[in-house]
């Protein structure tokens, strides 16, 4: 059942629960979904639905942190998900090839025994940046993507692009071999507000890069605005967006309204709610334009719950039960699968993944750990205030 562009399959059943063991006969709906998932809408009212067989779905944006952090949040992304685009910015970042190669063996020897986990590797860009080494990264098969952090952005983007006609010619030559650029696309202008940084990103710096380089290949990563939205659906092949699993859910006023909440700070921070209903319906409208990039960003809770917290929501662990619920809520759980497993693999020229993952709606709530401990400390996982039934089962 095909690579890019082939066929999807979306297994959907209705009616009464299935004891376990019983075999898979009555009342199924199956659909063949060509390629991005477009077009095909199955008209089950959504609460007849109750299991979910999706093809195994991969994240397109995660941090994976290094060393003991590592090791805790590696297993709650390798339970549910075969890929995952690995952020770069550790303290030294992910530079060379030579880095990349090394942290992914360190990612590897973390997977614990059992679980097969592909992670897909990527290199910070720096104004520094060696075009020939890119080139050698992405021939060697071992790196997919290179990732822009404008200076000052975000966690650890010291390192990062103040101008970006000194990266100019590593851009050049990733157009040329087509190496996707992953961007944090917001600007860090002091004098722009934080609720306008990816808007005034796009116009002052996406755009002109796009004109400049119309070849480039590029990832506007979780964005949260309508704007960004907007600029992703209105682009052809070469360019898509990630959206996360918190920007469907949260906007400005669960962050800041009745106290402030350091779990739901993430940058770029929440929007208005109009934003995030742009976002939804980005995410459910079945466009290969927009895939799912959780960009699960583990800091220990001493580091959230400080006077200058770290930005990043922690949502490996219940991602896919959220999406679910999610998708259900708007009446989409047929667009679920391009969103985290078709999609994806599309832009990124990869082949989808063979193997499944089977949700099941129950009558009892998902209970998730609220913390998972890890040697550095305790890492609170997401809550999305709600209470989610639709539990991952294989
Ligand atoms: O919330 C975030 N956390 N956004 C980012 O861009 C970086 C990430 C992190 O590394 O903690
Ligand atoms: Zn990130």
């Amino acid at each position: 059942m095909g690579g890019p562009g082939g066929l999807g399959l979306v297994q959907l059943r209705r009616g009464k629960r299935r004891a376990r063991g019983e075999p898979l006969v009555g009342d199924y709906t199956r659909v063949a979904l060509q390629g991005s998932g477009h077009g095909v809408r199955i008209a089950l009212p959504a609460g007849l639905m109750d299991t979910l067989t999706i093809r195994r779905p991969d994240d397109w944006h995660l941090h994976l942190r290094d060393g003991a952090m590592l090791q805790a949040v590696l297993p709650e992304t390798a339970r549910h998900f075969a890929r995952a685009i690995i952020m770069p910015n550790l303290l030294p970042p992910v530079v060379t090839l030579a880095d990349a190669a090394a942290y992914r063996d360190r990612i590897l020897a973390a997977l614990p025994p059992g679980m097969v986990f592909e992670p897909l590797m990527t290199l910070y860009l720096t104004e520094g940046t060696d075009p020939a080494n890119v080139a050698a990264a992405a021939a060697s098969g071992l790196v997919k993507a290179v990732k822009l952090y404008p200076a000052g952005a975000t966690t650890n983007s010291q390192s990062g692009v103040r101008d970006l006609a000194r990266v100019m010619p590593v851009l050049e030559k990733m157009a040329e071999i087509g190496l996707p650029l992953c961007t944090h696309g917001e600007v860090t202008t002091p004098e722009v507000d934080i609720f306008d940084r990816e808007a005034v990103f796009i116009d002052t710096v996406l755009d002109p890069l796009r004109r400049r380089l119309p070849e480039l290949r590029l990832v506007m990563e979780h964005i949260t605005t309508g704007e960004g939205v907007a600029y992703a659906a209105e682009a052809g092949e070469g360019l898509a967006a990630t959206i996360t699993t918190h920007h469907l859910i949260l906007n400005r006023n669960h962050i800041l309204a009745g106290g402030i909440r350091p779990h739901y700070y993430c940058l770029p921070v929440a929007k208005r709610e109009k934003h995030r209903l742009a976002l939804r319906r980005a995410a459910t409208s079945g466009s290969p334009r927009y895939f799912l990039g959780t960009d699960s960003a583990p800091h220990v809770d001493a580091l959230k719950e400080d006077a200058c917290g770290c930005a990043g929501c922690f949502t490996a662990t219940n991602t896919m039960s959220l999406l679910a619920h999610l998708f259900e809520e708007d009446g989409a759980l047929d667009r679920l699968e391009g969103f985290t497993s078709l999609h994806g693999p599309a832009f990124y020229r990869l082949p989808v993944n063979q193997g499944t993952l089977r949700l099941e709606k129950r009558p009892d709530q998902c209970l998730w750990p609220d913390k998972i401990s890890s040697d550095a400390g305790p890492v609170t996982v997401f809550n999305p205030g709600f209470p989610v039934h639709w539990h991952v089962v294989a």
